[in-house]
């Protein structure tokens, strides 16, 4: 079953009214939008974006013959164009606009493009392979130790940078997400593979960052969702890392010292234990809010 992460505290923010319209940057499987849609009802819109074409058409099947059929208006793009895909689809002046960043878990479960350490796939990693070139097999296999070190410290944050991207490059050619894992392994210590996160989670987080460019998105897309939001609209952001959540944190905090936004959340809101119980890939999002002046 598919489960929106913090989807009751992204509705509160959000608080969609008949009529309104709204824009989910990362659509996904539709979690969100489509509880946006039973609360903007019966003629408020979402435009829902996503890069990924295929988890795009998951959603049309979906939503196919239903009533928010009419009303979900998706487009395959990347946000980091949204000013020119609102205005394309005349959705200027939206009360809301949110991201739920990163990938969902249709891409761990069932893209089959190597996101997850837990299965033997390809090192693609990417969320849209028609459009964007670069894949984690070509970082892996033609990128120097010094640039695969550096992607791995500062988009993983991973302690064993230097040791891990030596054992990569002695490990060449690496084709498959289990080559990934084994060249983790041999390059960290035991301990290091008996913590509750998996060894090879920071490894597998910074490639697919790179693969997809997603800070730098964020940080174009930030500042588009802010002129698409008529006054009061929310900007609603779960992020689920701490590069992430710290784009966040200092976009609204400067808009908020230039007076365009206030901010609702003085800190990150986390999701309840209640929802950690029900869905461990909750744990790690923060949640943050800003309403344009
Ligand atoms: C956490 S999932 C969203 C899940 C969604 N809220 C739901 O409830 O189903 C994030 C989605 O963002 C998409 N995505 C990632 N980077 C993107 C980008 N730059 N532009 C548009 N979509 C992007 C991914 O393909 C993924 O489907």
């Amino acid at each position: 079953m598919h489960l929106p992460v913090m989807k009751d505290e992204v509705i509160r923010f959000l608080d969609p009214k008949p009529g309104e319209n709204f824009i989910d940057c990362t659509v996904g499987l539709g979690g969100h939008a489509l509880a946006i849609l039973e609360r903007n009802k019966p003629n408020g819109k979402v435009l829902g974006v996503d890069y990924d074409p295929q988890i795009l058409e998951e959603l049309k099947r979906k939503v196919h013959g239903t009533e928010f059929e009419k009303r979900l208006v998706l487009v395959c793009d990347n946000f980091a164009n949204l000013e020119a895909i609102a205005e394309k689809h005349g959705f200027t002046s939206v009360s809301g606009v949110l991201f739920d960043l990163g990938l969902s878990s249709w891409h761990l479960e069932a893209s089959g493009r190597g996101f997850s350490f837990w299965r033997g796939e390809p090192l693609d990693m990417r969320y849209n392979p028609q459009l964007n070139a670069l894949t984690a097999e070509a970082i892996l296999n033609t990128w120097s130790l010094k640039d695969i070190e550096r992607i791995l410290r500062v988009y993983g944050e991973e302690r064993f940078s230097r040791r891990i991207a030596k054992e990569i490059v002695e490990s060449r050619p690496l084709r498959t997400t289990v080559d990934l894992v084994m060249a983790v392994e041999r390059a960290t210590p035991p301990w290091y593979h008996r913590r509750r996160i998996h060894f090879a989670t920071k490894t597998f987080q910074a490639l697919r960052v790179a693969v997809n460019n997603e800070l730098e998105n964020l940080e174009k897309a930030l500042p588009q969702a802010l002129n698409v939001l008529r006054s009061g609209g929310k900007l609603v952001v779960i992020a689920f890392h701490s590069l992430e959540d710290r784009v966040v944190k200092n976009f609204m905090r400067a808009k908020a010292k230039e007076g365009v936004v206030k901010i609702l959340t003085k800190k990150p809101m986390r999701p309840s234990e209640k929802e950690v119980v029900e869905n461990p890939k909750a744990r790690s999002a923060r949640l943050r809010v800003a309403v344009k002046v």
